[in-house]
């Protein structure tokens, strides 16, 4: 099968390239690299994928060095003329759009990104499957569409017209979107609502890596709401066997649409939508609990108030992908924050680099 990935320089599109190059599946790769986040750990992920990036020629494409199945391309997926460059050459089976302007809070501060790369950019994906007859089109969504809603836990069919971020808006809009254009094209399309994604190569942006970072570091955690918060955490594992999934079962037609009771998750169209998350909430001082027992450090709480477009509660209710796709996630959440800090201790232990562990600050 050919597939393209956007975002494989991402936390979540290295991990499913890997998953699938494994299997042998021929991958086109694309990410803009852009530096929302520290870019050398976009360009590790590369290199884990056996991609050397060279930087002073960013326009070529890179063979991977340790899989003959993959290619690598600087490619930002609001540029239309760089994206139908990829489509031309590759007749690809199934499109994973991961590549988007990720985060809630980044979304209050550079509204713009979110537009660019996650509305012009996912348009430009939709329309280069219909232009190019790709039949199977697998997107990332997620949790944080279900905004103001408080009715626990999150069902796909929820409505889910209250966004509170414009990262969340961005996101039911490619829904939206996609919807469109499986009906007027039947293009398959699957949108995936991943819950709280963490793991090892996880992004630096998340409470995992934070407080793990600063735990380490001796520095305080700010924890919102006081604490008082719940994260439907989900193992990097489980979302990875969930997307192979969907690529190997492409979203089908409701059999029993009726136009009179419609719902948000599927149509009379090839249209689906999936909650996918570990469906078990943890609370934030659990969840820090776990890295203190892990490290053997005592956290520095400083607790503050809620941040504006955070939500109190995640907790996804997967019984619709439980059902369609006999799927149950397996990772708990020590064992997964077990696995994250081994990476981090190992990555960053190797690195004598400590340039690398500061985070933007905007
Ligand atoms: N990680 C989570 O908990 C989580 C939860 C819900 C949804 N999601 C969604 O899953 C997807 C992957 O998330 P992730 O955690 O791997 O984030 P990530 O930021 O690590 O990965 C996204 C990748 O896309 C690239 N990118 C961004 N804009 C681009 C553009 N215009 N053109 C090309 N590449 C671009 C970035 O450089 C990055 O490497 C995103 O769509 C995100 O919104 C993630």
């Amino acid at each position: 099968m050919k597939v393209l990935i956007t975002g494989i320089a991402g936390f979540i599109g290295f991990h499913l390239a890997k998953k699938l190059l494994d299997k042998g599946e021929t991958i086109v790769g694309i990410d803009n690299l852009n530096n929302y986040y520290d870019t050398s750990l976009k360009y590790a992920r590369l290199k884990e994928l056996g991609v050397i990036y060279d930087e002073q020629n960013p326009s070529d494409s890179f063979n991977s060095e340790l899989y003959n199945n993959l290619v690598f391309k600087k490619v930002d997926i609001a540029h239309r003329e760089e994206l139908d460059e990829i489509f031309t050459k590759t007749q690809f089976d199934c499109v994973i759009n991961l590549a988007a302007q990720a985060g809630v809070r980044y979304s209050i501060t550079h509204p713009e990104t979110y537009i660019k790369s996650n509305i012009v950019g996912f348009s430009n994906i939709l329309e280069c499957c219909r232009q190019f007859d790709v039949k199977n089109l697998v997107y990332a969504s997620s949790s944080s569409v279900y905004g103001l809603n408080e009715k626990i836990p999150f069902n796909v069919n929820d409505p889910v017209d209250h966004p509170i971020s414009l990262y969340a808006a961005s996101k039911k809009s490619n829904e939206l979107m996609a919807h469109v254009y499986s009906h007027l094209y039947g293009i398959k399309s699957t949108g995936l609502r991943f819950f709280t994604v963490y793991g090892p190569w996880g992004r630096p942006d998340m409470a995992s890596y934070i407080f793990v970072k600063s735990i380490i570091n001796g520095e305080e955690i700010e924890v919102f709401n006081h604490g008082e918060m719940q994260r439907d955490f989900t193992y990097i594992d489980d979302i990875i066997s969930g997307i192979q999934k969907v690529i190997e079962k492409p979203a089908s037609s409701d059999e029993n649409h009726n136009k009179t009771v419609m719902f948000s998750s599927k149509s009379s169209a090839p249209f689906r939508i999936y909650n996918i998350g570990n469906s078990k909430p943890i609370k934030l001082m659990d969840f820090i609990t776990a890295i203190e027992k892990k490290l053997g450090i005592k956290a520095k709480v400083n607790y503050k108030p809620l941040q504006p477009g955070d939500v109190l509660v995640t907790f996804a209710d997967i019984k619709e992908f439980e059902t369609e796709f006999n799927y149950k996630p397996e990772v708990e959440v020590e064992e997964g924050m077990n696995a994250f800090v081994d990476w981090y201790l190992s990555y960053y232990g190797s690195k004598k680099n400590e340039q690398s562990l500061v985070l933007r600050q905007d």
